[in-house]
């Protein structure tokens, strides 16, 4: 049943952003106001259908866990709405890559009639789904896939980000580790496809443009590299006076345990993106990964209000603290329930120009944001793996402000 509450816009008009969440009559303020939808001059009512798109095999399976569990969250908080709309959230496996990816992606467009899609953790299937989305006219909100092109000057008038991209946690982290002037400048490392090329490039022209020089680098397979110790091996004969990488899921695991356990972690300093060190992923870590440094723009430690509830709410439903990938699907639902309470109908068109309608989004646990273009302008936080109350932590370091695109 819908609620009767106040647009997101009239709500600003009338109590403020402080007052937003209570505003949307949200059981609490967790929620951010997107959810409790309605009563909106314009918002719509009646249901929606969302096509999650998470993987659910493969070396990305642990995000896919955190970006349901962020999902069914704000759900949950809010009644089952987004916007006035009833949701029915039909879920589609993205698997490893774009082989399961992009006909996940189709299926949920042609077989199940979607209105909009959310998700996709992996940006060569992304970048594969693009054209299919477009020519389907439907909203895609990506939840975390980075690639670049997605939102840059040639993006389809559907696909929106409230995730990241690629460029923006290297760029600040190239900043931050030219500021260091690391003796022997710095090895890269990364998997050899769409997002770890991307990563490498944004790095290297932020490094070097600040003056640092770059040791050497690596492009490991995807998904298939099980044994770091051949790339590895090269890093100490390089000279590089720290190592900076972007792994994630899986490879995650395997990488920062084996840079500990072949002494690497000794001698040359850890950084990353921050996916490297994310929730259950830092958690198999274990001590391999106390003092590794990384750049993103969530951590768990982030001191605001809405991290705060959101953190809470996290950990009393799956007893476990959330990721960027769970708060970055929450922003999804968050952006959708703003943007549905101002649209008369479901269309990409009529969604897509109310989410380039929504201004600053106060309430996100990341702190604030807004769209540029259509993907995130955000804080990036310079976080150090710690050791908090009986967990594993990223502690915020530093703010290292806005970076977009
Ligand atoms: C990507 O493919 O864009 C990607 C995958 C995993 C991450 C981040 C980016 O953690």
């Amino acid at each position: 049943m819908m609620k009767p509450i106040l647009s997101r816009r009239s709500a600003l008009g009338v109590f403020g952003l402080a007052g937003l969440s209570a505003a949307a009559g949200c059981g609490s303020s967790v929620g951010g106001g997107g959810g409790g939808g309605g009563g909106s001059a314009s918002g719509g009512g009646g249901s929606i259908k969302v096509g999650l798109v998470i993987p659910q095999d493969g070396v990305y399976t642990p995000l896919g866990v955190d970006m349901k569990n962020g999902w069914d969250l704000f759900l949950e908080r809010n009644d089952g709405m987004l916007g006035g709309y009833e949701v029915e959230t039909i879920i589609g496996d993205e698997g490893e890559g774009p082989d399961t990816g992009v006909p996940a992606v189709q299926g949920l467009l042609q077989r199940d009639e979607v209105d909009v899609l959310v998700g996709i953790v992996n940006s060569a299937t992304a970048l594969g789904s693009a054209e299919t989305v477009t020519a389907a006219k439907k909203v895609l909100l990506i939840g975390n896939a980075g690639a670049v092109a997605l939102t840059g000057a040639d993006a389809s008038p559907y696909i929106w980000r409230p995730s990241f991209t690629n460029a923006q946690s290297p760029r600040a982290m190239g900043e931050y580790l030219a500021s260091q002037s690391i003796e022997g400048g710095v090895y890269l490392m990364a998997p050899d496809y769409a997002a770890g090329q991307e990563v490498v490039a944004a790095f290297t022209a932020a490094y070097e443009e600040a003056g640092g020089t770059i040791a050497g680098s690596a492009l490991t397979p995807f998904g298939t590299t099980q044994d770091f110790q051949p790339f590895l091996s090269a890093i100490p004969g390089s000279g590089a006076g720290a190592t900076y990488v972007f792994y994630s899921g899986g490879e995650a695991v395997s990488y920062v345990q084996q840079y500990a356990s072949f002494g690497v972690k000794d001698t040359v300093p850890l950084y990353g993106t921050g996916f490297l060190t994310e929730g259950s992923v830092m958690e198999a870590q274990g001590e391999a990964a106390l003092g590794v440094q990384t750049t993103l723009h969530y951590s768990t430690e982030i001191d605001n209000p809405a991290n705060q509830e959101f953190v809470e709410a996290y950990q009393e439903a799956y007893d476990v603290l959330p990721t960027c990938f769970s708060m970055q699907v929450w922003d999804c639902a968050l952006v959708l329930g703003l943007a549905l309470a101002e649209t008369e109908d479901l269309s990409g068109d009529a969604v897509s120009e109310a989410l380039d309608g929504l201004g600053e989004i106060s309430d996100s646990p990341r702190g604030p944001w807004s769209f540029e273009g259509q993907s995130p302008n955000h804080i990036e936080y310079l976080r150090e793996v710690q050791q908090g109350d009986g967990v594993l932590i990223n502690a915020v370091v530093e703010e290292l402000g806005e970076y977009a695109q």
